[in-house]
Parts: C-alpha cells; structure tokens; sequence
C-alpha cells in the first residue's frame, strides 16, 4: 500500500542503465538507492514496473518506509508505470489473518516541474481502479456471492456518480433470461443481473456496452471439476470486477462518455436444481441451446446479459471479459490475454490501446468453420464444440448473440489472476489487468 504525499522523505530512490544492478550511495545525509533498469535500448513498461516495485521492496527490507522517487529524465513521461510497480509492488491482499501485518509507505515523487498535476490524478485513479479489481477478485467465493457483491457494486458505484440497478431472480426470469437462470438457480444464493450506467455526455445517444461475466464460485455443476480446479474458481468473477474497476476510473475522471455495464453474478453449483447435460434451455434471444457441458456456464450467462444490453439497453458496442477457457490458458499461459472480435477497427484500436498502457493481448480468429462445431442435433445451438480449438469455440457461441452489433471478447482466464509470485510487481492473486487497456480505449473515444 502507498500514501502519495509531498514532503521530503529520508530515501531517495531512483534509476540508472549502468550494469550494477543496486547502486546504494548518501548525499547531504539522505540514503540514495538507485536501481537498474537495464539497457537503455531494451527498455519496457514492464522493467520500469519490477525495477520500481524492487526498490521500494529494497528500501521496505531496511524497515525504511519514507521515499522519495527521483523520475529524473529517465521516466519523466513513465509515471504510469512508476505508480503501477509502486501499488503492485506493495500489494497485499489483506485476507482474513487474525492479525494483519503489512505497513504502508509513504511515496513523494521528484519531478522537473513537468508534471500535470491532472493526468498525475487520472493516471493514480487507472490504478486505483485496479486494486479494486484485485481486492474483489480476490475475496473467497463464501464471502462474496452474488449477492454480496451485487450490493458492492451498488455501493461503490453510486458513490461516484452512477446509476446502478439490481435485477433479482423474478426480474430475470420475467426478461426471459433463461440461461442465466438456469446456471443461477443451482445454487440458494441467489443470481443478480446489475446494470450500471455512466452519463458522462447526455447529449449524445450513444454507448458502449461494458458486460463481465460474474460466476462467484464455479464447481462445474454436474461436470464437476477436480480438486486441483476447484480450488481458484473465486476469481471466476473477474470479468465483473475489472468491469466494475474500469467504471470507477471513468467515473472518477469524469470521461465525457456513456458507459452501461451489465453483469450477470451467479454461482454454478452442484445441487438437485443444477442443469443436467443434454437439457435444453431457451434464451432471451429466442435461440434455444443444448447444454452438453454445464461446466462452460460462463457463455451461457454472457449470452443472455449480451441480449439484454443489445435490445433493452440499446447499446452500440459490446466489450465482454469473462475467464471463459482453460484453453486461452494452454494458449497463452499468464502472458497474453486473448482478443476476438466482428470488426476490425474495434479490434485494432483496442490493441492500440493495450500497447500504450504496457498490457499484452493477441487477436485469434473467428471463423465459420468453427460454428458447425455448435451444431446441435435437437436445439439450435450446443454450448460445446470438440475437444480442440476451446477458447474460439467459446468465442464463436458468444458471437452467436452480439446482433452484428461491433463486438470484442476478451478471455482473460490467463491474465486475471494466478496463485503464486510471477515477478517483483506481480505478486500473485488477481492481477487487474485490463483495467488500464480499456480505460485508455474508452477514454481515446471521447476525443473522436
Ligand atoms: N471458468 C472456467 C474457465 C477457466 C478454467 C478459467 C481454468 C481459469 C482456469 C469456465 O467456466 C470453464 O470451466 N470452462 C471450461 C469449458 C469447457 C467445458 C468447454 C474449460 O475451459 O474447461
Ligand atoms: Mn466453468
Ligand atoms: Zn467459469
């Protein structure tokens, strides 16, 4: 954790391209620590992050907790990812311990001059938004239903302006969302659907449609995971909460934009009202879908939310993120998030956006080809294809209700979150990742 402040602190920290990996020096009685970035020439958002984040894990070590960080020339324009390596690299979730340990520093920046205090604000609230994804994504699926979670999303939400709308099992079931209630009434926690709407700019009629898939606990139902899968299925609801971070961040920067986010909160259980594979379930659509895996649930409840935002919210573009596949995992590890889109453009800017703000994703095909795989013999669609391919199958099934409206999924199964240390700022847990890549997106837009 880190309070930005103002005043001098005792240790200076700063950075060098010199092969020395850790320079330690004194001047006018201050301790200078000065990390190592690396070559100039090979220099990423990425270095500037861990070597931040060591640092002040360094200067944390010597049980120092006051620092000034010199940007120097250096990293005058990086201050993003000085203050993404500073928050991550501090982070703890705080958990459920008797006892809580972790102590806050105290972090001033040295600048030229050349700093607008405001973007300085924009850029701090982007991370804020993250730790709000990390802290929900992490918190164990007993103390986070549904339920739970639908009134922090109300809580926190409303606080910054928005408006935010509950819709209960009744709601659902009159809007004839039948898939989410299917996966939804496997469980006596009851599903939510909340909708959350930003009017950044009343005189335009246009919006985007921000949709997070939120399963809060996925045991697989009656495809029942192993016990080596069912042990971090409590990040199952990151789609959810990044849509929830990314909206705090809009909010708080007042971007001139509409934004409605909608977010179908279920856990999928293992019970007597759970789905059976070879049931058959009608959408709000009016497709009806052969369910032969209830263990693919995530598709099932994005389709009916994507219907939703398309015909009652009225939307004009569809960004989803779900941890849909463990295929997008064997594909791309922790590294890149996967991108799958009906329109170039949208696909583009969005990877645009990405690369400014230091996060990786890879566009994968959509192809006709891989929509006879969800040809059904009794309904219109089935919610598996073959063994191969997962993660565009999964994409494919949820095209099948995106209207031709332009559309990108983003399988984050990879990215959100993962148990152990990966690097000095990526210290495990959720991760808030694109949060910042869509921030930056929908924040281009409102200059357009
Ligand atoms: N939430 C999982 C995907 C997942 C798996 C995320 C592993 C993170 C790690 C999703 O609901 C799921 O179970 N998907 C199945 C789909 C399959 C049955 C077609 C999967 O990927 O195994
Ligand atoms: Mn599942
Ligand atoms: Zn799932």
């Amino acid at each position: 954790m880190v309070n930005w402040t103002k005043n001098k602190k005792s240790v200076k920290l700063k950075f060098h391209f010199e092969k020395e990996k850790v320079i330690q020096s004194m001047k006018d009685e201050q301790l200078i620590i000065s990390v190592s970035l690396g070559k100039q020439k090979n220099l990423t958002s990425k270095k500037i992050k861990n070597a931040v984040a060591k640092g002040i894990n360094i200067i944390k070590s010597l049980n120092l907790y006051e620092i000034d960080i010199e940007l120097g020339e250096i990293l005058a324009d990086k201050y993003f990812e000085v203050i993404v390596g500073a928050e991550l690299g501090t982070y703890k979730y705080k958990g459920y311990h008797q006892k809580s340990s972790s102590k806050a520093v105290n972090i001033s920046i040295i600048d030229d001059g050349s700093i607008d205090e405001e973007e300085w604000e924009r850029k701090k609230n982007i991370v804020k938004g993250m730790l709000l994804t990390k802290n929900w994504t992490n918190m164990p699926g007993n103390k986070l239903t549904p339920e739970i979670l639908s009134k922090k999303i109300k809580y926190t939400l409303t606080n910054v302006g928005c408006e935010v709308e509950i819709l209960d099992k009744a709601r659902i079931e009159k809007l004839k969302m039948n898939l989410i209630n299917a996966i939804g009434n496997s469980s006596a926690n009851e599903q939510k659907l909340v909708v959350v709407r930003y009017t950044g700019d009343p005189s335009s009629p246009k919006k985007i449609g921000l949709v997070g898939k939120g399963i809060t606990v996925d045991t697989g139902g009656y495809n029942l995971k192993t016990a080596e899968g069912l042990k971090y299925t409590k990040d199952d609801m990151a789609g959810a909460a990044t849509v929830v971070g990314i909206m705090h961040v809009i909010a708080r920067n007042k971007l001139k934009i509409n934004v409605t986010a909608i977010m179908p909160l279920c856990e999928n259980r293992l019970s007597n009202s759970s789905l059976i594979p070879g049931d058959v379930i009608t959408s709000m659509n009016g497709k009806t879908v052969e369910i032969l895996n209830v263990d693919a649930e995530g598709r099932l409840i994005l389709a009916d939310a994507i219907t939703y935002a398309v015909r009652n919210e009225k939307v004009d573009e569809i960004i989803d993120l779900a941890t849909l596949t463990g295929s997008i995992v064997s594909t791309f590890g922790n590294v890149y998030t996967g991108i799958f889109s009906n329109n170039a453009k949208l696909a583009k800017e969005i990877s645009v956006a990405a690369k400014e703000m230091g996060e990786k994703i890879w566009r994968l095909p959509l192809d006709d080809e891989y929509k006879e795989k969800l040809v059904s013999q009794v309904a219109d669609i089935q919610n598996i294809g073959g063994p191969t391919a997962g993660a565009i199958i999964g994409a494919t099934f949820i095209e099948h209700f995106v209207e031709k409206i332009p559309w990108v999924h983003l399988d984050i199964a990879g990215t959100d979150f993962y148990p152990g240390k990966l690097s000095e700022y990526e210290t495990g847990g959720a991760t808030g990742a694109m949060v910042p890549t869509l921030y930056k997106y929908i924040e281009t837009k409102v200059w357009q």
